[in-house]
């Protein structure tokens, strides 16, 4: 399988797949990384493995509606059979949806629906949550509401603060992503209503 990978971070998510699909029988391939802004770690850690690489921000188009465009091109480029978020800080738009939207993955740093966008996990202390986790999820036109295909749980220690509770969850989101993704290519999917079913 193909597999477009979109970033805006450090890109630990993508490493843990490219490390993944260094073995033929993963099944997938990481055949473009896309980023929203120059000069991640995600890119720079594509490039490092020899696979090519786009960045489409926001800024150089017109309007979000012509970057949502662009973006949907970029990737189609690629032909992806399946496009994956890993820290994509990006909202796409319904170019990207009516191209990509029964497979594009999004891997949120909570357990979804509690405390959705980009500071889950600051969410989910201040609130006091004694366990919180990691949603895998196809992506639909809202934030963070999709299908969900997989969670796991991360307890939250009494001591933690933002940085011990965000990395307790990165390790257990990366295994999830990785084991996830390998089922989904290997086996298939369909989404019905909010359900997702591997055969
Ligand atoms: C992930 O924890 C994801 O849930 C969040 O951003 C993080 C991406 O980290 N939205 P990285 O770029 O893969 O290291």
């Amino acid at each position: 399988a193909r597999i477009v990978v979109l970033v805006s971070g450090s890109g630990s998510n993508l490493q843990a797949l490219l490390d993944a699909c260094a073995d033929p029988s993963y099944g997938a391939r990481v055949v473009a990384v896309g980023a929203d802004r120059h000069g991640t770690g995600g890119v720079q850690r594509a490039a490092a493995a020899g696979v090519p690489t786009f960045v489409d921000e926001l800024k150089a188009y017109p309007s979000r509606e012509d970057w949502d465009a662009a973006l949907t091109g970029h990737v189609a480029e690629h032909r992806p059979d399946l496009v994956i978020s890993a820290g994509f800080l990006k909202l796409v738009g319904p170019h990207f949806l009516a191209e990509f939207g029964d497979r594009y993955l999004n891997t949120h740093n909570t357990l979804l629906p509690a405390f959705p966008g980009i500071h889950g996990p600051r969410d989910a202390l201040a609130y006091g949550v004694k366990i919180t986790g990691a949603t895998l999820f196809f992506v639909d036109a809202g934030m963070d509401t999709g299908p969900i295909v997989a969670q796991v749980a991360v307890p939250v220690h009494d001591d933690d603060d933002v940085a011990t509770l965000t990395e307790r969850i990165k390790e257990a989101e990366r295994r999830q992503l990785v084991e996830q993704v390998g089922r989904l290519v290997r086996e298939g999917w369909t989404i019905t209503g909010r359900k997702v079913t591997v055969p």
